[in-house]
Formats: structure tokens, sequence, C-alpha cells
């Protein structure tokens, strides 16, 4: 019953190939989200694999943003936003990472927590993890405490959730 339900929010995503290059197949999850039950229900399988009490849920921008703000009501904890460098109004820190497709840099208020506070590290999909691991980097250089992360959807063939986990975290996706 479980592997039916995989499969049924597996199949609410697209694939596109070739885009934004060749040879990237794109997982396009805007079909999921245009699905009231669909989406709904890999929230709420999300907020129920969290183990614990979290302060905060922490989502890396664009597609990150989506799912750590649903699942931040459910699991009583506040939003912390990880941006594209240059887009926070206030004083950052910053990180720089290796993407599947190219190099960015993602920021953080450097305010935007209270050492010590638990985050739950939330985006839409892992792949090569050189964003989720920029995003713990940068977490933990603000005196996080960052024991876990959710993701909707994996590409395990680019070994992202298993370096997570080297870094010490407990991975959860819902889809591989
Ligand atoms: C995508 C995705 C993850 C990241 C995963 O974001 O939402 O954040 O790539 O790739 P990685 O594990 O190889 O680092 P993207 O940078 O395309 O930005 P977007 O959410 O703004 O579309
Ligand atoms: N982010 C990094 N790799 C991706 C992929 N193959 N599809 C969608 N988003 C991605």
């Amino acid at each position: 019953r479980q592997d039916q339900r995989n499969d049924d929010l597996k199949a609410l995503i697209r694939t596109i190939p070739d885009f934004p290059k060749p040879g990237i197949q794109f997982r396009d999850i805007t079909t999921l989200l245009l699905d009231a039950k669909g989406f709904a229900e890999a929230i709420a399988r999300m907020a129920a694999a969290t183990v614990g009490p979290v302060d905060l849920v922490a989502g890396i921008e664009a597609r990150g943003f989506i799912f750590a703000a649903a699942m931040a009501a459910p699991l009583g904890a506040g939003v912390l936003l990880i941006r594209k460098d240059g887009k926070l109004p206030g004083v950052t820190i910053a990180e720089d990472y290796a993407l599947e497709y190219g190099t960015d840099r993602i920021a953080m208020h450097e305010d935007a927590l209270v050492p010590g506070q638990r985050v739950l590290l939330v985006d839409d999909l892992i792949a090569t993890g050189g964003t989720a691991r920029a995003a713990v980097r940068l977490l933990r250089k603000a005196g996080a405490v960052v024991e876990q992360a959710q993701f909707l959807l994996d590409l395990p063939d680019l070994g992202g959730a298993d370096a997570l986990r080297a870094d010490g975290l407990a991975v959860d996706s819902l889809i591989a």
C-alpha cells in the first residue's frame, strides 16, 4: 500500500528531457503541485516522517519554499528562507556550491536563528546534494542543530542523499 501511494505520487511528476541542458532529465514537480490531493498527501507524509520537535523549517529557493512553507504549520515551526545570494535585505552569510548544471551561491540572514535551535532542512529534490550540503554548512555556521532533511524526490544515482548522510543527517524522501 505504501508502494502504491509512492507510485501514485511518482505518476504526478513529469520528466522533461534536455532541460535546462542537453542530457538532463528534468523532474518537473509543477504537475504534482497542480493536483490538490497529491500535493496535500506529499506534505502530510513529509511532515509525518519528521522526527521530534523542530523549531524552524529551512526551505531552499525556489521550489523548496513551497514544501517548507506548507510543512511549517503541521510541525509547529517557523520558516527560514535560504535564498540565492543577493535577494535577502539584511546582513547575510553565504556558501558556494556546484549544481548538476552550473554553480551558485546561497545565503541566509545571519540573525535568522538562535544558536541551538533545531532546524529541519526541506527541498523538493536532492540530486548531487550540492545545494543541500551547502545549506547545512550555512545553517551550522549560524549555530543551528541540523539533524534531518526531507525531500519529495531523491535522484539516488547522483549520490546526494548518501553524501548528506555522511554529513550526519537523517535523510528522507517520498520518491526515488
Ligand atoms: C534544484 C532543486 C534543488 C537542487 C538540487 O534547484 O530544487 O534545490 O536543484 O540539486 P543538487 O542536489 O544537485 O544540488 P535549482 O537550483 O534548479 O533552483 P530552483 O528551485 O530555483 O528551480
Ligand atoms: N535539480 C537538480 N537536478 C534536477 C533534475 N534532474 N530535475 C529537476 N530539478 C533538478
